[in-house]
């Protein structure tokens, strides 16, 4: 079930950033992410919506609770995680053996397109607003990969409601200036779009699902 990729790319930058930070946090994860990550299964849920997939690809999958939610909700789909921690893909490798073959899991920086041919839905899910620099790569990749007329679903952090809090989610890797938003809306044609506010405005996150013009 699981893979290394060319682009496997242990070492890199980034690799090495998030495996430091994931180490730790990957055992606390589950149990901590859901008082501030939210909207993770609504995405998937919207997603049903608007489009039926047979190949799915989540990238930054972490522990794979989305992957869970994506195989349940899409019975019939082929689905691939990527994520660059070690840490995180083993207890993703955990959490989906049931699923056996039908969710592969592979070790990668998405800096590129994976280049296998068209999946009809690509799913992000608090993963942009931590890969930097970088995070527009990964965007043009997940466009190779998409076949003509699929679907991109996002939910991620957009902007902080102080410049403390903004500065405290910096430390954490994440950084959240409001910009990936627009750049989706630039290139996708959108489906849904929301930005509802966490904690009385202590911060901002959004949705967004749009297709991939034909
Ligand atoms: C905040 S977690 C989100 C995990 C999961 N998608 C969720 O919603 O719970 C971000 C994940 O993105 C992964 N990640 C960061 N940069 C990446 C990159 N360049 N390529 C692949 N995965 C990356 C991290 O290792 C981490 O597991």
């Amino acid at each position: 079930m699981t893979g290394e990729t060319a682009q496997g790319m242990s070492g890199c930058a980034q690799s090495i950033k998030m495996e430091r930070y994931y180490r730790l946090h990957s055992h606390i994860y589950d149990y901590t992410r859901w008082s501030f990550l939210f909207g993770r299964k609504k995405i998937v849920g919207l997603t049903a919506d608007f489009v039926k997939p047979c190949r799915i690809l989540e990238i930054g999958c972490g522990t794979g609770a989305n992957l869970s939610t994506l195989a349940k909700t899409f019975p019939e789909a082929l689905i691939t995680g990527i994520d660059i921690s070690d840490s995180m893909l083993n207890k993703s490798r955990r959490q989906l053996e049931k699923y056996g073959a039908r969710i592969e899991l592979l070790n990668c920086n998405y800096n590129r397109p994976l280049g296998r041919g068209g999946y009809d839905l690509v799913l992000f899910s608090y993963t942009l607003t931590m890969i930097n620099p970088g995070w527009q790569a990964a965007l043009n990749a997940a466009i190779a990969d998409l076949v003509p007329g699929g679907c991109m679903a996002v939910v991620d952090f957009h902007r902080g409601g102080t410049s403390w809090f903004s500065a405290w989610m910096g430390v954490n890797n994440v950084r959240m200036e409001g910009e990936v938003l627009p750049w989706l809306i630039q290139r996708f044609d959108p489906l849904f779009l929301s930005e509802p506010k966490a904690y009385c405005g202590l911060w901002q996150y959004f949705y967004f699902i749009g297709v991939k013009e034909p």
